[in-house]
């Protein structure tokens, strides 16, 4: 899917449908009221007929038999006073979602007036939007029932500044990208996305992007110390990998971001079994590793001014014959040993060691996002991830960079109770604290493996796949947590206009 500018103004282009935004509870204006007067009312009486209500992504067609661009298809941005640039991702994403579906290959779509001044961060989500919106779960069907046939998307310029247009293209398409290849990965079934396999597609991602790789095979990861990681692969039949890929965007400085990722490629519970019931889930148990892999690709094209590492041990979490056992005892990286009373939680046994090799690789600051506990979907539902954290200022940094990118970040706290209900009779941690606060024991035993850098904690258990669709997003994999990651990068690169707030504006200034 291609994102591109067009200089031709919206009446005369030559596509297979013009797309148009207008607000539901505001007139008709700007490209909508142009082509509506052009049309003859046909909007305005749809919209006054009530045929829909208004809501972000709700749509009306209609045909334009004589027009240069056949049909129209007005979107809802829903209530004026409360638009954020992140809607229009989900506007364009509406938009090519309904049109590629009904076999419409190209369309030109129109910004608000509100994209003034803020050209580059509108363009951004408008491509992220489109891009994401043609993703379908498909992938395997030898006839799909739903294919969308969506290859280009231009943006009408209008008067609005071309460089800056030109600037959130290139960003959003970047974006959208990561966004789409984190969700392959995660929605490709175990049987195909074995840690072999995400290490291939890692490799592929930094070949492509120029990126440094470096993966790790078992023997090395034990070299390392890592007992904690491999006790998970124990139980499998198939190879661990040790996931390291480095963007190296400011060589002169000694900061480095670290982003570690859960790669669980299939998390049966091992020897502490799961229930059969939505087990099949747990293929998305990678989502974590798939994002910050993704993301590289993002930041490899934006070019930030920063050193980031990205970290994804790679296993399947399987019973067996060797498999670790509950009450055994492992050793992280670190010297810290780990009573293992729950092989199910397995993803902090993993990430301890993630977080260790960020650590001796001399990461500054780390992130880890992580589907790590069922709790944090008791907890948020599908409806935010969770962020802790050691650090306030950084917290602070990265929800304030999150929070224009549409994906919801909610911070619980730490307390020191929770370290404390990690501590093992036999050991120096065990992996499970008890039901109470079941993400926040859990983020607790991962403090235990970061020293005093600065670090967050992202659980996306609930946010990472959903299990219904909207106008602009299939089912499925979401690629939380790309977008805010990307922006996260921007923000410590001090280049965070693009993705935050628009051209040179600072976040403060959107009615957010
Ligand atoms: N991968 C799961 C967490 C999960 C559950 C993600 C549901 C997405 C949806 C994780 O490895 C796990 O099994 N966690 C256990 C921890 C418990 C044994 C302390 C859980 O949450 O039940
Ligand atoms: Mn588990
Ligand atoms: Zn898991």
């Amino acid at each position: 899917m291609q994102v591109r500018l067009t200089h031709d103004a919206a009446g005369h282009i030559q596509t297979g449908a013009l797309v148009v935004p207008f607000f539901s509870d505001t007139a008709l204006d700007g490209a909508a009221k142009e082509i509506d007067d052009k049309l003859g009312g046909v909007i305005a009486d749809a919209l006054a007929a009530k045929e829909i209500q208004g809501r972000l992504g709700e749509h009306v067609l209609v045909y334009a038999k004589d027009e240069p661009y056949h049909r129209v298809l007005a979107v809802s941005l829903g209530e004026c006073a409360r638009f954020e640039p992140s809607f229009l991702a989900r506007y364009a994403g509406s938009a090519v979602r309904f049109l590629g579906r009904r076999n419409v290959e190209q369309i030109a779509i129109a910004l608000p007036s509100q994209a003034q001044g803020r050209e580059a961060a509108c363009a951004s989500f408008l491509s992220e939007g489109a891009i994401t919106g043609v993703f379908e779960t498909t992938l395997y069907q030898e006839k799909p029932d739903r294919r969308n046939a969506m290859t280009e998307v231009a943006i009408i310029a209008g008067d609005l500044n071309q460089a800056e247009l030109e600037r959130g293209i290139a960003r959003g398409t970047a974006l959208g990208n990561a966004v789409n290849l984190a969700r392959r990965l995660a929605i490709t079934p175990a049987n195909l996305m074995t840690p072999t396999r995400l290490a291939e597609e890692a490799v592929k991602v930094a070949e492509q992007n120029g990126l440094e790789i470096d993966v790790l095979d078992e023997a090395r990861a034990s070299r390392e110390g890592m007992g904690s990681f491999l006790s998970v692969a124990r139980g499998s039949a198939q190879p661990p990998k040790f996931i390291v890929m480095r963007y190296n965007g400011d060589p002169s400085s000694k900061e480095l971001l670290a982003l570690v990722g859960k790669g669980i490629t299939f998390d049966t519970g091992g020897i502490s079994i799961k229930p059969a019931e939505r087990m099949e889930d747990m293929k998305y148990d990678m989502s974590g590793g798939a994002g910050v892999i993704a993301v590289m690709s993002a930041i490899a094209k934006v070019k930030p001014k920063l050193n980031v590492v990205a970290i994804v041990p790679a296993t399947e979490n399987m019973p067996g014959g060797k498999a670790t056992k509950p009450g055994d005892i492992v050793t992280a990286m670190n010297g810290k040993t780990i009573e293992v009373i729950n092989t199910d939680a397995e993803g902090r046994l993993i990430l301890a060691d993630g977080l260790c090799y960020a650590n001796k690789l001399g990461a500054t600051k780390v992130v880890d996002a992580a589907t790590l506990t069922g709790a944090c979907v008791i907890a948020l539902g599908h409806a935010s991830s969770a962020a802790v954290t050691n650090d306030e200022a950084f917290v602070a940094q990265f929800l304030a960079a999150a929070k224009p990118t549409g994906e919801r970040y909610w911070q619980m706290p730490y307390y020191e109770d929770y370290t404390n209900a990690m501590k093992s009779d036999i050991a120096d941690l065990k992996n499970t604290g008890g039901r109470p606060a079941g993400t926040l024991t859990a983020a607790a035993f991962l403090r235990e493996f970061v020293d005093k850098t600065p670090w967050i904690h992202l659980d996306i258990a609930g946010t990472a796949y959903l299990e219904n669709e909207s106008p602009w997003q299939a089912k499925g994999p979401t690629g939380t947590p790309v977008r805010a990651l990307l922006s996260l990068v921007e923000s410590l690169a001090g280049q965070a206009d693009v993705g935050v707030s628009g051209n040179g504006a600072r976040s403060a200034e959107l009615k957010v």
